[in-house]
């Protein structure tokens, strides 16, 4: 099979994206796939041209953030009417948009952090929960634009962030989870196992995008090293939300786990509807784990798409 691998993009996130996308390629020509790499530009009429060039039977889309995981891209190549990878339209869309996804992961009885919405205006006027709370994007990843807002000069922090917030008319504060930070990836139906992230870099050890990407910036413990119970609450709350989004193919689901609480202790902060497939991601790591290595995992998603 030839398959193209949409990487690069236009958002912040374009540089994981490019390093993902070179590994894919690695690990499908590694599994016998014929592959060609298009580093997506703004101009989208320029890559239209380039994916009908090669005439692909699968396109791997390993676009993160706005316009690559969102819908946007998944949309153009409904248009062209080629399979790809990861999630379709409505999901990718619902997915990225944390508005969105928390009603639909609390319809599911999937516990969230207590969260509102509100403007920069609002976020300057007041604090909308006692500190610490957490200030992000409606849609972005690789945590770009998450705040901690918390200490004595809180008040300072916020009126900071609301006067120079350029991610949006509206923004997601949730209430700060002390604790751990876990994720689970899925692959179809079957959630692989639990990751416990430790930030070595970060601020209070929130996992920043330093921390992400940056060698020896977090280390990874799996199997987490966590209660029986809180592990398998883990999985299965990221089956479900997979599921209650109609997600297909890979994802990733990330919590936050309180480990001073023994109840309501985990509750879930997003789906990444395009996990990070670098050589420091938890994806690959959590297939490796579980007897998958990164060609074999590279093959599984392009033959869930094609299939
Ligand atoms: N947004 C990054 C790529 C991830 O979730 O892995
Ligand atoms: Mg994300």
């Amino acid at each position: 099979l030839h398959v193209a691998i949409l990487h690069g993009g236009i958002s912040h996130e374009r540089d994981v994206s490019l390093r993902g996308g070179r590994a894919v390629a690695e690990g499908l020509q590694a599994h016998g796939y014929a592959t060609t790499l298009i580093d997506v530009s703004a101009d989208i009429a320029a890559t239209i041209t380039e994916i009908r060039a090669c005439t692909p039977d699968v396109v791997f889309n390993n676009l993160h953030g706005p316009l690559g995981e969102d819908g946007a891209i998944q949309g153009v190549l409904e248009w062209l009417d080629l399979p790809y990878t990861h999630c379709d339209i409505r999901t990718s869309s619902l997915a990225m948009n944390k508005a969105a996804s928390r009603q639909i992961f609390a319809a599911a009885g999937i516990p969230i952090a207590p969260g509102r919405l509100l403007t920069p205006a609002e976020l300057a006027a007041a604090h909308p929960f006692e500190t610490p709370y957490v200030v992000k994007p409606v849609a972005e990843g690789s945590s770009f634009g998450v705040h901690v807002i918390k200490g004595d000069d809180a008040a300072m922090q916020r009126r900071d962030i609301a006067s120079s917030w350029t991610y949006g008319d509206v923004l997601l504060a949730e209430a700060f989870i002390p604790g751990r930070e876990l994720t689970v990836s899925v692959l179809g139906e079957r959630p692989l196992t639990v990751t416990d992230i430790v930030a070595e870099s970060a601020q209070d050890g929130f996992y920043d995008y330093h921390a992400k990407y940056a060698a020896g910036g977090s280390r990874h413990s799996l199997p987490a090293n966590i209660p029986g119970r809180v592990f398998e609450d883990a999985l299965r709350y990221a089956r479900e939300a997979h599921a209650a989004l109609g997600c297909r193919g890979a994802t990733r689901a990330d919590f936050r786990y309180d480990d001073s609480r023994s109840e309501n202790a985990l509750v879930i902060l997003e789906v990444n509807t395009q996990p990070g497939m670098t050589p420091t991601s938890l994806l690959p790591e959590q297939a490796a784990h579980c007897g998958m290595d990164f060609p074999q995992l590279c093959d599984w998603i392009v033959q869930e798409a094609w299939g």
